[in-house]
């Protein structure tokens, strides 16, 4: 730092995949700035262009290759322009990704961010890969912004990587094993953008109910324990977290959606399938059976809460039995959000090795899922017409004075809104339902 002068360098980052991701970007984006980039919104203009990936789905980490190809004509008008690889991609391609693209200069998996800026010197004199997984806190060595106002709503990584390792999976090989971070950090980063304007934080991880991580006090602090602790932070108004694993939905988190004011009623609870014999072909350690009591107790707790999911279809073996039990699963539990994906066989995965099902035959599984769902999704959000919720505002909404935000429930809300700024929190009632919002009156 310090040696900069003249006009700063510019930094363009492209973010695939999960919200983790998206959290990454930002950290990234603030450790470059010691190196004295900022960051700008196009790849035309940049001196370093940032890639960072995503691994889960075949599709996913072709586009990257796609994008690197559309990325060589800039580079041969600009040969200093650096272009680096960054993410799930990173972490299982390595070394490959610079014989496959050449003009790739520097290679940084998840695990190893905290050495970026280092490497971004280094990079265009030499090639630099770093895939490593070190046994620390990267986050805690990762420059933070000078105190700059921010949006209402941030992501803040709490737990990263996963144990789990269900058949179809890369995510516990890209980003390791299980780690939380500590409580009082988190605390100090959550006080830290509440100061710059934000009201809502969700908390990230892979499997972010099986958080564990150092309390303040040396015990072991359980995602309830930490939420409790950051719903005493001023100035915080609401808390999410994603993404959990049933397995790991223990009583006091269940018990925090009941009587934690914060904690908003919305849980993305994955099952990936209804059919108990696919389940257990996929490695999940669970039954339809069971997630389907727990759904049961977490509505007890919260009666409104809105339950969001994923599903893959055309998983190996998936008939049309196994198929028909997704359907009936979700039947039941009445999903007011979810994400279904066509299973794609990834490298290095048990479930890549067995006999695949037919892509046509998958196709119209994923047709058939999709149109359930749409149609769950919209009755659910129908139903919210006449009730009353909070809304908490991000944006200017498409028409002059409008503004667009979120409900309790993750709803898109817009409403009339008169003198109203990013960062306003309104109660509104719900007056209408289109395919993808709700409209709302400001009370
Ligand atoms: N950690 C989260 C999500 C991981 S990835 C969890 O455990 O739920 C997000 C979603 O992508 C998964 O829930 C799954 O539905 C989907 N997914 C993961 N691997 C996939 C694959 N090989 N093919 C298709 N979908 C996949
Ligand atoms: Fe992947 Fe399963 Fe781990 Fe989720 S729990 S990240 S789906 S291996
Ligand atoms: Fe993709 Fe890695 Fe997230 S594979 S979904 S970017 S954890």
């Amino acid at each position: 730092m310090g040696e900069q002068t003249g006009d700063p360098k510019k930094l363009y980052i492209r973010t695939y995949g999960c919200q983790m991701n998206v959290y990454d970007s930002e950290r990234m984006a603030e450790a470059l700035g010691g190196n004295g980039y900022v960051e700008v919104a196009s790849a035309d203009e940049a001196d370093m262009i940032l890639l960072n990936t995503c691994h889960i789905r075949e599709k996913a980490a072709e586009k990257v290759y796609s994008d690197l190809g559309r990325l060589k004509g800039l580079k041969a008008a600009k040969p200093d322009l650096k272009i680096g690889v960054a993410g799930c991609v990173a972490q299982a391609e390595g070394a490959e990704i610079i014989a496959r693209q050449p003009m790739v200069d520097l290679v940084v998996g998840p695990q190893s961010y905290h050495r970026l800026p280092e490497m971004e010197r280094a990079a265009g004199t030499t090639k630099v890969v770093d895939t490593d997984f070190p046994e620390e806190d990267k986050f805690e060595r990762l420059k933070r912004r000078p105190k700059a106002q921010r949006g209402p709503t941030a992501f803040l990584t709490v737990q990263e990587g996963c144990d789990k390792f269900c058949a179809f999976c890369v995510v516990p090989y890209t980003r390791g094993a299980e780690v939380s971070r500590p409580a009082a950090r988190i605390i100090d980063e959550a006080r830290d953008l509440v100061e710059r304007g934000v009201r809502e934080i969700t908390l990230l991880g892979q499997n972010v109910n099986a958080y564990h991580g150092a309390g303040p006090d040396g015990g072991d602090w359980s995602l309830a324990r930490l939420i409790r602790a950051l719903s005493d932070v001023d100035g915080l108004e609401r808390i999410r977290f994603t993404t959990s694993h049933p397995n790991d939905m223990d009583d006091d988190l269940i018990a925090a959606h009941g009587d934690c004011a914060k904690l908003m009623p919305y849980l993305h609870l994955p099952v990936q399938s209804g059919s108990d014999r696919i389940l257990k072909r996929m490695n999940r350690q669970h039954t339809a059976e069971s997630y389907l009591r727990l759904i049961e107790r977490i509505r007890t707790a919260r009666p409104d809460i809105l339950i969001s999911g994923d599903f893959i279809v055309g998983f190996p073996e998936e008939t049309e039995a196994d198929f028909r039990d997704t359907l009936a699963l979700i039947e039941a539990v009445n999903y007011g959000h979810a994400f279904s994906f066509k299973y794609s066989p990834r490298p290095g995965t048990p479930a890549a090795e067995r006999a695949q099902v037919d892509p046509a035959e998958a196709d119209a599984r994923l047709q058939r899922l999709q149109a359930l769902l749409t149609r769950q999704q919209r009755a659910v959000q129908d139903a919210m017409i006449g009730r009353e919720v909070g809304v908490l505002f991000e944006k200017a909404g498409r028409e002059t004075g409008q503004m667009v935000g979120k409900s309790d429930h993750l709803h898109s809300v817009f409403c009339e809104a008169p003198g109203i700024v990013p960062g306003d929190m309104r109660r509104v009632r719900i007056v209408s339902s289109a395919p993808n919002s709700l409209a709302g009156e400001i009370l």
